[in-house]
């Protein structure tokens, strides 16, 4: 089907971007065993223990451990923390790869123009950044916007998982392949994760493709709207509650 004759929310967001290059992250070539060159075991980490997510002060001192966090390289070339944004209370958490440049200069998660776009995808299933919370696998930029090495992913790591602790989400959505295969902790590709829910320790998750990539191959677009179809009725069927809506 040619490009322009799609009809629907997702392709107007897309269209009104335009389709020339946008900057796209390259996977460095995996090691042996999958790991990425120069990969280094995972390290364990430390969270500050944080007891409930009652009145919003767990996520904020977990936000504030973050100021000067060092756990691995990155937190030597960052401008500032990523830490997410979005209403906690929401029930829907969605995890994109990490920061870029105008994240790493805002302090803020998915404000580029994969994130302008990712803003009109949830517009066409009634959601903003007041009915999510958005957050990423690493907070911190990788150097020229680099995939974040394994054991950069597993140094950060432990800050997701409190965040999902926290937020106790209904719906996880994980934006392309970096989140996808670090919260299913799976090597199998998103082709193959999407179109269903997968359980993670009780919390279903579905995989989409990242915004970048939508915006950089046009076919892409009508899976991604199928995608978030998808999430809309999951979210209709379990009550959870989208703008204007009350579930
Ligand atoms: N890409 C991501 O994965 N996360 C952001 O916050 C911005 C771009």
């Amino acid at each position: 089907m040619p490009a322009g004759s799609i009809r629907d929310p997702l392709w107007d967001a897309v269209r009104s971007f335009g389709l020339e290059a946008v900057h796209i992250r390259r996977a460095p070539s995996a090691g042996p065993g999958g790991a990425p060159p120069g990969g280094v075991p995972a390290t364990a980490v430390e969270v500050p223990a944080v007891e409930s997510a009652r009145d919003g002060e767990p996520l904020e001192s977990l936000r504030r451990s973050l100021g000067e966090c060092r756990r691995c390289r990155l937190g030597e070339t960052r401008l500032n923390p990523v830490f997410g944004e979005g209403n906690p209370r929401s029930g829907v958490l969605l995890v994109g790869e990490g920061p870029g440049a105008s994240e790493d200069e805002s302090g803020r998660p998915f404000v580029g123009r994969a994130g302008q776009l990712l803003d009109r995808i949830l517009a066409s299933i009634e959601l903003d950044r007041n009915s999510c919370f958005i957050a990423n696998v690493v907070k911190c930029r990788p150097p020229g916007n680099r995939v974040p090495s394994s054991d950069e992913i597993e140094a950060c790591g432990g800050i997701l998982e409190e965040q999902i602790r926290i937020l106790q989400p209904g719906v996880i959505v994980a934006l392309g392949a970096t989140a996808a295969t670090h919260l299913l902790r799976t090597r199998q590709g998103i082709n193959s994760l999407r179109n269903r829910f997968h359980d993670r320790g009780g919390i279903p998750v579905l995989v989409t493709y990242h915004p970048a990539a939508l915006l950089r191959t046009d076919a892409l677009k009508r899976p991604v709207w199928d995608d978030m179809k998808r999430l809309r009725e999951f979210m209709q069927g379990a009550g959870l509650p989208r703008n204007g809506s009350d579930g």
